[in-house]
């Protein structure tokens, strides 16, 4: 099975090919990623239309690359995966209409797919990761511990009551003025910083429930900033690492506490997988590789170019759900909101 894989969420817009293979998981023919950064540096963050106009000046293009490089026809592809969203509405029309058009020409079937499912889905097409486990999601939009249980059974056991991890990647790096995004800038800079010298909060810590808060960590750094003005690029650095440090602890606190609770859910982890574009920064890596040397559970990190957006994730959950006969119509709406679990999302303070 075959399956090309088309990305317009946010800021990036992906094509890739993406075969299943026999002995499970996948293999990734081609993967086409192009980066709105530029387009977006000069407004410190992504603005909607601009996004939305790159990625139909590009989408053609990307997915004729993404099929010339896996040296495929149309003709030979088994389906066409887009992902519908969470996301950017103008951007997500973009990349689904384009699947669309080429399922409705080609007498394929579509599979309109959840980019966060895309995210979930990633360890089993690099690993083959069994059911059930443990994922900490930790992107731009998303933050959250969810129990994989199968296909479109995803329990949220926490979430993010403020700002996402990726936010406070890219708030931090614009208060301390870092280029966009942010969370590779602060990354480089805490390479070179003192992780002690400024004593930096670590909210949540310890409590039962797996939720994170991550704007007082965020003012906390703006106001050691303050008070250390003007800032020396040591202290840049420094208030980096001090950060960055502090993410890393809560992440692995956060993760202990939804292992604790994983039991009574979904019965015993195959594995903890960290996805989404935090996951490809090393000190995050560096951290999970030794909690799960001591808890003595397998852990999977995707490589990072999957952890950040890409198509080769929603080609994957495309190749899913087609062998499960989950298909969509041409009918499938973008979807500017779209949960992985529905139920947590309802739930009483469960909008995050
Ligand atoms: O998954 P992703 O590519 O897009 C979303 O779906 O949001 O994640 C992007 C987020 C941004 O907030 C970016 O600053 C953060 O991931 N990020 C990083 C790193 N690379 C990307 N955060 C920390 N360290 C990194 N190396
Ligand atoms: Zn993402």
């Amino acid at each position: 099975m075959r399956v090309l894989g088309i990305e317009t969420t946010c800021d990036e817009s992906a094509a890739s090919v993406v075969r299943l293979r026999e002995e499970g998981g996948g293999d990734i023919l081609s993967n086409e990623v192009m980066s709105q950064i530029a387009d977006h540096a000069a407004f410190g963050g992504v603005v909607p239309e601009i996004a939305a106009r790159a990625h139909v000046e590009v989408i053609d293009r990307l997915v004729e690359r993404a099929l010339d490089r896996a040296k495929m026809r149309l003709d030979q592809l088994d389906g066409i995966a887009a992902a519908a969203g969470p996301g950017l509405v103008g951007g997500v029309m973009v990349g689904l209409t384009t699947g669309k058009a080429l399922a409705l020409a080609l007498r394929k079937p579509l599979v309109a797919v959840n980019h966060l499912e895309g995210h979930a889905l990633t360890a089993r097409l690099t690993d083959g990761v069994p059911f059930p486990y443990l994922l900490l999601l930790v992107s731009g939009g998303h933050t959250q511990l969810i129990a994989v249980r199968g296909i479109g059974d995803y329990r949220r056991l926490g979430t993010t009551v403020d700002d996402a991890v990726g936010e406070a990647f890219d708030k931090t790096a614009k208060l301390l003025g870092l280029p966009y995004p942010g969370g590779p800038s602060v990354e480089r800079a805490a390479e070179a910083g003192d992780p002690v010298r400024f004593t930096l909060p670590r909210p949540m810590l310890g409590r039962a429930k797996p939720d994170f808060s991550l704007s007082g960590l965020k003012t906390a750094v703006r106001l050691e900033a303050e008070r250390a003005a003007p800032l020396t690029s040591r202290d840049v650095c420094d208030l980096c690492a001090s950060f960055q440090a502090a993410v890393v602890d809560v992440l692995i606190d956060r993760t202990r506490a939804a292992l604790r609770q994983f039991r009574d859910v979904a019965g015993r982890p195959s594995a903890i997988v960290v996805a989404g574009g935090v996951a490809s920064n090393l000190s995050v890596r560096s951290a999970f590789v030794r909690f799960a040397g001591e808890s003595g559970i397998r852990l999977v990190l995707p490589p990072p170019v999957l952890c950040t957006d890409n198509g080769a994730m929603i080609a994957w959950a495309g190749i899913e759900r087609l062998q499960l006969g989950l298909v969509d119509d041409l009918t499938a709406p973008p979807r500017p909101r779209w949960p992985l679990d529905p139920e947590a999302e309802r739930a009483p303070g469960g909008r995050a």
